[in-house]
């Protein structure tokens, strides 16, 4: 047996048992006689105890262990002299008789400690050392439990895991495929799904009812901290259903995640429409952890010979409570910001609320007491407060711009606790996308999703103002999942087609297999999927969903680990009947 006990469960209670342990030597140290060494697991840590005294050849063997070291010992569990508050295992420590060495390490490239000297890049290179850290051990448990607890609810609830193919075909998310060649039929290609969204609607066709899957998906797009190339989904559809119905399950499976993950009873999420959204937060996933909406400044400043205002499209502004005292720098700091590229305003408009009542702003001189006050009172705003106004010939660009504003000001009055959770649906988003840039409608979320019954006239008279049957669930900002209910007519979903500008040749060649299952009798049916990734890290407080993923790849899209991706020898490519062209 290489171990009786793991290095996590020693505890006073446990004095003068014997015990063997096994582990890596996370580090070791001489004092006088003795010598002391952290042996850890993916338990926890146990110190050890080596007496020159009492067995010199041993104590020199001690001497010699390298860090990582991969050892087994079996000593007399005794109570320490000198305890660690720190350590769950701290009140004990093991008197050694017996070591073996069961493999030498060389030293790793960083110290397998929480607070490492491992940068970034290092770290990733050498991913199974930094997986042997705690914090990104605890990351990949927490996920662990996060995934069964899903899997405990949803099958509770009736939900069936279904496994769909990988090697499949295009699939309708928006983003670039990912595709293989395939040896058999050469010329020709798979793609990686984006999702296995046409597949869990052929699972309802085939009367499946209430399916899920943690499921791998891919897309071939621009990476980001809440990004990567591949992740996982906890993709769920249900049959029978009503938007609301899919509410009520998908709620029910955050609220039984955060109470059996944290311990925390939340109260029913709000909901807000997409139209909402965008006009108080500028964003379709506002972080609702703290207010500061937007108010709309238009009707109050414009026409006071403020030229910047005067030809506005739109004047908006929100308030920061208790914040009349930032400095000339700080409001330079915030001017900077939003000038940036990446954010794109020309300019910064402040006004801080003095103690008695009045409002001193950076453009007084075009505006009397009375008006400021009159913008006070549209902010509900009190002595102390500070209010920031962008302004632009597009309101949605300004919203976008004072949607960054607002998150910044609510990192900066440490309004963005990752303690808190707030969580929300989205709902009623418009059906269709308009892209100035191809001239054509997208599909917001795909093309499957169904209009709401009373705006399907619109679909012929002003499709863009047509809104989905398709909610998103957002917690502190972030879109965790999404779905909407889907279309089972074929004739409105050939209308769609066509609105999307698919010829009835190109809609059969990519969906006919969908049309033509849907003639068989398609249920009405519609669901969700959560970014398992985000989730996790959400729940983790990290600032990156590559910490919760046990080989994630870098922003380049490599994994830098494996060297991959990489390229193929001359008899692959031959095989494969590709070419390689050089560029
Ligand atoms: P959607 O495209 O909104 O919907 O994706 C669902 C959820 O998946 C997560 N997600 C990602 N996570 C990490 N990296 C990525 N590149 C990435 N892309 C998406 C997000 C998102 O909310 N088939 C539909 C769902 C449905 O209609 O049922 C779909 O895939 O958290």
């Amino acid at each position: 047996m290489y171990r009786t006990k793991t290095c996590g469960e020693l505890r006073l209670a446990n004095a003068n048992e014997t015990v063997t342990l096994a582990g890596w030597v996370q580090r070791s140290r001489k004092m006088g006689g003795m010598t002391f060494v952290d042996l850890r697991d993916r338990y926890g840590i146990t110190q050890l105890v080596f007496n020159q005294e009492i067995d010199a050849d041993l104590c020199e063997k001690a001497n010699k262990l390298g860090r990582e070291y991969v050892i087994q010992i079996t000593g007399t569990v005794a109570e320490r002299s000198n305890k660690n508050t720190h350590l769950p295992t701290g009140e004990i420590e093991i008197l050694v008789s017996s070591l073996t060495i069961l493999n030498e390490a060389v030293t790793p490239p960083f110290t397998i400690e929480d607070n490492t000297d491992g940068g970034d890049d290092l770290r990733m290179k050498y991913r199974y050392l930094d997986l042997r850290r705690n914090a990104v051990r605890a990351n990949l448990e927490l996920r662990h439990k996060m995934a069964f607890e899903v899997r405990r609810y949803l099958d509770a609830h009736g939900f069936l895991e279904v496994e769909t193919p990988v090697l499949v075909n295009s699939t309708p998310e928006g983003a670039r495929d990912f595709v293989v060649p395939s040896r058999m039929n050469p010329g020709q290609f798979y793609a990686l799904p984006q999702s296995p969204q046409t597949l869990k609607q052929l699972l309802m066709v085939s009367g499946f009812d209430r399916y899920f899957q943690i499921v791998k998906c891919f897309r071939d797009e621009d990476l980001r901290t809440d990004r990567q190339p591949e992740f996982t989904q906890i993709d769920c559809e249900m049959s029978f259903v009503e938007q609301e119905d899919i509410i009520q399950i998908f709620e029910g499976m955050s609220k039984h995640l955060f109470k059996y993950i944290k311990g925390i009873d939340l109260p029913d999420f709000p909901r807000m429409t997409w139209h909402d959204a965008m006009k108080y937060y500028g964003s379709d996933k506002p972080d609702i952890r703290f207010d500061m909406r937007f108010v709309e400044l238009m009707d109050i400043l414009k026409g006071y010979g403020f030229g910047v205002f005067d030809s506005a499209g739109y004047i908006g502004g929100i308030c920061a409570k208790g914040a009349a005292g930032y400095t000339r720098k700080q409001l330079d700091g915030l001017t900077e910001l939003v000038k940036r590229p990446q954010i794109g305003a020309k300019g910064l408009v402040y006004a801080r609320v003095e103690a008695d009542g009045n409002v001193k702003s950076s453009v007084d001189k075009f505006y009397s007491q009375e008006v400021l006050q009159k913008m006070k009172a549209a902010f509900n705003a009190e002595a102390g407060d500070l209010i920031l106004i962008l302004s632009g010939d597009n309101a949605n660009k300004v919203r976008k711009q004072l949607c960054e504003l607002r998150l910044e000001m609510g990192n900066q009055l440490g309004l963005r606790d990752k303690n808190q959770y707030a969580c929300l649906w989205v709902v009623d988003f418009p059906l269709f996308e308009w892209s100035e840039e191809d001239q054509r409608y997208y599909a917001m979320h795909h093309p499957f999703t169904s209009p709401k019954p009373e705006d399907v006239p619109l679909l012929d008279t002003d499709p863009g103002a047509v809104r989905a049957n398709a909610y998103d669930m957002v917690i502190n900002g972030v879109e965790v999942g999404g779905g909407s209910i889907r279309i089972h007519d074929s004739k409105l979903q050939h209308k769609m087609f066509e609105l999307l500008g698919f010829t009835p040749e190109k809609a059969e060649e990519r969906f006919g297999f969908l049309m033509n299952a849907f003639k068989y009798g398609a249920p009405p049916h519609g669901g969700l999927a959560y970014g398992l990734d985000r989730l996790v890290s959400i729940f983790a407080g990290l600032d990156s969903i590559r910490d919760c993923i046990a080989f994630p790849k870098n922003n380049a899209g490599r994994d830098v680990m494996l060297d991959a991706p990489g390229t193929l020898d001359q008899a692959q490519l031959d095989e494969l009947a590709l070419q390689i062209v050089q560029q």
